[in-house]
């Protein structure tokens, strides 16, 4: 029996802005909003792949080195709360069409590899809070922060001694955009 582990394909975000993403969370939600996920967890999930074996972990690495996808810049100015699930979001206002290509890509493949999709149209987000299912007061907008996606991982996520953690197992660069202009030879 080959091992599986729980995957799934993501954006990281730069540290420094996981830092001021962190301090205005704490100038702009009570503590008691719920569990704050630590700065190092912050990510966008691009495609959840749930738990996965070994062969179609293979299977879908291979599938990412020829996906071709130019980078893109998004923007975080838009926060929300899910009661359901709990989760109080940062997000956007107009999610970039090669974000929602790169994630509609991987999530089709991830179908095909029989990787379960849920059929809610994807609404990209990083999570700030977990376990936030009492009202929550957000702030009117989020600060606006321009992130330039140049890359995107696979991440294995596992809970040791109750701690979740996210580990990136690979990490595949996306295309400069046209008219990028790379420095000097
Ligand atoms: P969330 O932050 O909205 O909870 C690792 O667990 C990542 O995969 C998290 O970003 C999480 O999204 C997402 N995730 C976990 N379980 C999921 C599921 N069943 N369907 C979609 N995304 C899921």
């Amino acid at each position: 029996m080959t091992a599986s582990r729980r995957l799934f394909f993501a954006l990281a975000l730069p540290e420094s802005i996981c830092h001021q993403v962190v301090d205005w969370r704490a100038g702009h939600f009570p503590i008691e909003t719920g569990r704050p996920v630590a700065a190092g967890n912050l990510h966008l999930t691009l495609a959840f792949l749930g738990d996965v074996s070994a062969d179609k972990e293979r299977a879908l690495r291979a599938a990412a080195i020829r996906l071709q996808q130019k980078s893109f810049t998004f923007t975080l100015d838009d926060c929300g709360h899910w009661p359901g699930s709990g989760v109080v979001w940062l997000g956007m206002r107009r999610a970039p069409r090669g974000l929602l290509q790169l994630a509609q890509w991987l999530r089709s493949r991830a179908a095909r590899s029989g990787c379960y999709q849920h059929p809610l149209p994807f609404h990209p987000h990083i999570t700030l809070f977990r376990q936030a299912t009492h009202a929550v007061a957000l702030p009117p907008a989020a600060p606006g922060w321009h992130i330039e996606a140049d890359s995107f991982g696979l991440y294995a996520s596992s809970d040791e001694h109750g701690r979740r953690t996210y580990k990136l197992l690979q990490n595949w660069p996306l295309a400069p955009q046209e008219g990028f202009a790379p420095g000097p030879l």
